[in-house]
């Protein structure tokens, strides 16, 4: 498959088979992560896999946040189950973290190369005939979460990736065209 076609291919998966990756195929997808663009060579980014018991531990810390929307205490426990359920029926968890540069212009351009090595890890599952679903949001700053994951204090996550064998192919989005977006100087 080329570039473009992969490109084309690749979107947000929310239909798996049960199937997990193999860890030959996730050491692939981290290879293509790995030859990102990053200046000055930090590979600031680093990878988590998460076994079922991390992703149940990932799911009720997601669950603890959900629940406190709970009206009672039966409701707010069937939340944090439920979530945790979930995220441990997922195929396959990678957590995405980055290391924190202490100068702040460096660490912009890691969080950057890291999003780009997260590019090159989904268009590599398209090759594979893998798919990802991309999630971020608060919890990946919760302490618990980053516990489940084994982030150590001094990194930061910036995506929070399911991978496995999509049960269907993924719809295009409609979206505005590049032309649109893009301006010609002369
Ligand atoms: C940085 C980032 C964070 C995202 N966070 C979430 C998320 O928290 N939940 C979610 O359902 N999708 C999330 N997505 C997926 C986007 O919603 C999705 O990429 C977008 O709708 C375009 O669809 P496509 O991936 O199928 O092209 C995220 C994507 C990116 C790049």
């Amino acid at each position: 498959m080329n570039v473009l076609d992969a490109i084309a291919a690749r979107g947000s998966v929310r239909q798996f088979s049960d199937r997990t990756p193999t860890q030959e195929e996730l050491a692939r997808l981290f290879d293509a992560a790995n030859l990102a663009p990053n200046h000055r060579l930090t590979q600031p980014w680093r990878f988590s896999v998460l076994g079922p018991e991390a992703r149940a531990a990932y799911g009720l810390a997601l669950g603890h946040r959900k629940a406190k929307k709970a009206t009672d205490e039966v409701q707010a426990d069937s939340i944090r189950q439920k979530t945790s359920d979930e995220h441990r029926a997922q195929p396959c968890m990678v957590i995405v973290a980055m290391t924190l540069h202490e100068n702040l212009e460096i660490r912009e351009e890691d969080y950057a190369a890291t999003m780009m090595a997260v590019q090159n890890l989904c268009l590599a599952a398209v090759e594979l005939g893998l798919g990802t679903h991309i999630r971020s949001g608060a919890i990946m700053g919760d302490p618990a979460s980053r516990a489940a994951a084994g982030v150590p204090d001094d990194e930061r996550i910036i995506a929070v990736l399911t991978v496995g064998t999509p049960l269907e192919a993924p719809m295009p989005k409609t979206r505005r065209p590049a032309t649109e977006l893009t301006r010609w100087m002369a």
